[in-house]
């Protein structure tokens, strides 16, 4: 890597040009990092040029470029949003005083655990992504997922640079350890669930971007109000381009909703297989199946660690300023769903406690939202059918749903009664191999799978056959 100046290679608000140190590690992590993208990104297109928005300020206007590049030459940058002259705490045992700009001593080892397992989720995904450039259902889809994929690594930079620049050695030796872990690994795994799943096909894909970076939302927004204000800074600046990843999910399953309206019109059929779409059973069944581990994501319903990280002032809740109460949570309470022996039952519990679940449900709000524009353009096609996001209890595998079998519609069912239907509830090996089936790519200029209807429009203006990516 010598030769590069990496002052200007690493496109930057951080002072880097000023920080010897940081640089030095830096310069020492990208090529690892390089390395890791070319065994572990997208497999094949790294020679080809792919129009892509490139992160070059953190202004209100005009904070990204847009232009072709080679992914291998993506500049993943280093952007905190601006800083709050006389940013305080506004939460926790710390409120009122100062945002920390260095890492409270007392603090340091569960900061560096929260931003290590926020670091991890980041390059997952790009590995369970890594394959399905070879079955894209068009060039423009083609270049959202590579987009999606250089800001994950983006996000992976945000992260190392606040443990190299905050957590002396053993920030680095994180750094390191972020780029050797692997998803779905037996002996290195990703940290959390959901990033060792497969995302074998663009439905799971457009279902992981909907679902699962939303999840992303929620945990950045939360550690957007935390008292290290670097942490803030950082987070606030990836929800920027988090909303793409969550619009590519929206909008992929929404035209994969409308294509399969289409067909059902076209041949007066629901069985839309036999002339290459997919049927609405199978994407609710995939609705289902990432919701539910998606939910798992936001850990236990009743949780000692998050009500420490909110008393710490590490972690607050979803728009934390904007809620009117003491922001201690001390003597208050929360309605939290949970079993109790074979019913599901609302209790009150500690408000501290049960910070989870409050974001767990500023996140299923959120979902359904969406889920309710899917099932606008179901009722524009006349057609009467409606997806539904499962019940919270179904299919988990962390928290007090977790003893339990959960039907969709929220009863507690029998073993008997689960083995009868799970079939019906998550997608089967039929599903899979059916949707597996469709993945034939599509490479050609403005055509799209017969399983997709085409966007609305295009990327940053262009027209929706423009060459997103240069394939010849
Ligand atoms: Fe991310
Ligand atoms: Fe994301």
């Amino acid at each position: 890597m010598a030769g590069i100046d990496y002052t200007e290679r690493i496109p930057n608000n951080v002072g880097l040009a000023e920080n010897r140190r940081l640089l030095r590690a830096l310069e020492e992590w990208h090529p690892k990092f390089l390395e890791w993208w070319q065994d572990m990104g997208p497999n094949g297109f790294q020679a080809n040029e792919v129009y892509l928005r490139t992160a070059v300020s953190v202004g209100a206007q005009g904070w990204a470029q847009f232009g072709y590049v080679q992914m291998p030459e993506y500049r993943w940058g280093i952007f905190l949003a601006e800083p709050e002259p006389g940013r305080q705490i506004s939460f926790g045992a710390h409120k009122g005083s100062a945002a920390w700009p260095e890492v409270p001593g007392e603090y340091r080892g569960v900061l560096r655990r929260l931003i290590v397992t926020q670091g991890d989720t980041e390059p997952a995904s790009v590995e369970q992504q890594r394959h399905l450039g070879r079955t894209c259902p068009s060039v423009y889809d083609l270049r959202n997922l590579f987009q999606v994929n250089v800001e994950e690594g983006r996000h992976l930079w945000a992260m190392v640079y606040l443990l190299d620049a905050y957590f002396g050695r053993d920030g680095r030796e994180e750094s390191e350890a972020l780029l050797q872990r692997r998803s779905g690994d037996a002996d290195k795994p990703r940290i959390l669930g959901a990033f060792n799943e497969k995302t074998p096909d663009w439905l799971s894909f457009f279902m992981f971007s909907f679902f699962t970076d939303r999840d992303g939302k929620y945990q950045l927004a939360s550690l957007a109000e935390s008292g290290f204000d670097p942490l803030s800074r950082t987070c606030r600046f990836m929800l920027t381009e988090e909303a793409h990843h969550m619009f590519v999910g929206e909008t992929g399953v929404g035209r994969i909703v409308q294509r399969t309206c289409e067909l059902m019109r076209e041949h007066r059929t629901d069985d839309v297989s036999r002339h290459g779409g997919i049927d609405l059973p199978t994407m609710q069944r995939y609705i289902n199946f990432h919701f539910s581990v998606s939910l798992d994501l936001f850990g236990s319903e009743i949780s000692t660690n998050a009500a420490n990280f909110y008393t710490m002032g590490l972690k607050g809740r979803f728009e934390e300023t904007k809620k009117q109460d003491d922001h201690l949570l001390k003597d208050a309470s929360y309605p939290v769903a949970a079993l109790d022996a074979d019913r599901i039952a609302v209790r009150e519990e500690p408000a501290l406690t049960s910070l989870n679940e409050r974001l767990r449900d500023d996140y299923v709000a959120d979902c359904a939202r969406g889920v309710a524009r899917w099932n606008e353009v179901i009722k524009r096609a006349g057609i009467d059918f409606e997806l539904k996001l499962p019940h919270r209890g179904f299919h988990r595998a962390i928290g007090s749903f977790a003893e339990a079998k959960v039907s969709p519609d929220g009863r507690v069912v029998s073993e008997a009664e689960w083995d009868a239907h799970h079939r019906e509830w998550l997608p089967t090996d039929q599903d899979r191999a059916f949707v597996q089936s469709l993945m034939q790519p599509v490479t050609e200029r403005g055509k799209f799978a017969s399983w997709i209807a085409p966007p609305a429009r295009g990327i940053n203006g262009q027209p929706i056959d423009f060459e997103y990516v240069r394939l010849a």
